[in-house]
């Protein structure tokens, strides 16, 4: 049973799928595993570890994958003639391909955008097992397997300091004999997984907090954290959780109020950090550019959600911006930017999803299993996920 990993090839990308110490696991469960050469460097892994750890390595990506029955990604293949955002802004068409160099019948594990295209379909067409981590469902059994709050999490603590890289400013209230400096003010908004590690890290600077969601279940957490929670609170936010605990699109009315709220609060703020989301959607506009425009200038914005089309209004995906004064911060892959970290937790997650399907050194896929079932993209030629039945006659 060989594994392969990839060196990732997408632009903002220096994770990897495999750690030393995943390698080592892996191995003991009865599979071989081949590193492409350098797939780790980025993340602080180099070939020598993982050859200690007992991995093959091999120097191009065909070698890698040939005879693998399971590939191990961070981002799903990239497919010549898709269009790339560069990482100086320009876009291109790629002129490799990943999924080509992947066997028939092999498993394919990683994050796969599911609802981004008709990427899935090809993976039907190419024969593959394939799964996409954002789906596993966020159950008790599957936590060391989540990694939508493996990632999210560095990335809150992440978007902090990057704010504070670029605030002019101290976050903590300084006292010296030279003067006072006044303690930041930091509006996060979104309290999912990044936004309260997000509060987390800017009260440990020091930092005045504010925070505000739609699921009003968040208010005791914010509380907790030493924040104050803004927020519209209704009959409509009393029921805007679903049932899986995330955020429900909400009405113009809520929206319009939400707005005037915001608007209030924000020009008040010297740092905001956006993490709001909505599975599956355009992630929700919270920050105008008449509210950007009511800021102070040397504030900072972070758009979290800039991926999702950004919470920020005129916030450019990759780019840091400047607007009266204020700067716009649109970093794409936030999470890669604590690569080393990023890619240990990955691999754990990565680990724990695959090793339920390995029994007595085989590949035994348990496919009545809720996890399996949830995440399972295509399997036999076709695309088998319920969210996704719009592509399964392609
Ligand atoms: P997410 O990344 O989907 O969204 C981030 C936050 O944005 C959410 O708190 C959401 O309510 C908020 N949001 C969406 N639209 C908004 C708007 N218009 N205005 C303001 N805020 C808005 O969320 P994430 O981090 O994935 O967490 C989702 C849920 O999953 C939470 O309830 C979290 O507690 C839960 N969770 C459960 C886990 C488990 O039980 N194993 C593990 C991790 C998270």
């Amino acid at each position: 049973m060989k594994i392969a990993v990839l060196k990732e090839i997408r632009p903002f990308e220096a994770r990897v799928a495999v750690s030393p110490e995943t390698v080592r696991k892996l191995i003991a469960l009865g599979a071989t595993v081949t590193v492409e050469q350098g797939a780790g460097t980025a993340a602080a892994m180099t070939d020598g570890d993982y050859q200690k750890a007992g991995a093959e390595i091999a120097a191009t990506a065909v070698a890698a994958t040939k005879g693998a029955e399971i590939i191990l990604k961070v981002q799903r293949p990239m497919v010549a003639g898709e269009e790339i955002l560069g990482e100086d802004g320009k876009k291109s068409k790629s002129s490799q391909d990943e999924l080509k160099l992947i066997n028939k019948g092999a498993l394919l594990i990683g994050l796969m955008s599911p609802y981004g295209g008709d990427h899935v379909a090809d993976y039907a067409k190419a024969g593959l097992t394939s799964f996409a981590m954002e789906f596993v469902p966020r159950i008790t059994r599957a936590q060391t397997m989540d990694v939508l709050s493996s990632q999210a999490n560095l990335a809150g603590y992440r978007s902090v300091l990057d704010a504070a890289a670029y605030y002019g400013h101290a976050f903590p209230m300084m006292m010296t004999a030279a003067g006072t400096i006044p303690p930041a003010k930091v509006l996060i908004m979104g309290v999912g997984v990044a936004g309260l590690q997000a509060i987390a890290t800017a009260r440990r600077l020091g930092a005045i907090v504010s925070a505000t969601d739609v699921r009003l279940a968040t208010k005791e957490q914010v509380k907790s954290l030493g924040a104050n929670f803004i927020a519209v609170e209704n009959d409509e936010s009393r029921q805007a959780e679903t049932a899986g605990g995330y955020a429900k699109e909400m009405s113009d009315d809520y929206k319009k109020q939400q707005a005037a709220l915001i608007a209030e609060t924000i020009k008040k703020q010297d740092i905001v950090i956006c993490t709001a989301l909505i599975p599956g959607r355009k992630a929700p506009i919270l920050v105008t550019k008449e509210m950007v425009a009511s800021m102070k200038p040397g504030s900072v914005i972070v758009d979290l959600a800039v991926e999702q089309g950004g919470n920020c209004e005129g916030v450019k995906l990759g780019q840091v911006t400047e607007v009266g004064g204020v700067k716009i911060l649109g970093f794409a892959n936030v999470p890669s930017r604590l690569a080393a970290d990023a890619s240990a937790l990955y691999a754990k997650n990565l680990l724990a999803f695959l090793t339920p399907m390995i029994k007595d050194k085989k590949l035994a896929i348990p496919l009545e299993d809720e996890i399996i079932k949830a995440s399972l993209l295509t399997h036999e030629g076709k695309v088998v996920h319920p969210n996704l039945a719009n592509l399964a006659g392609k």
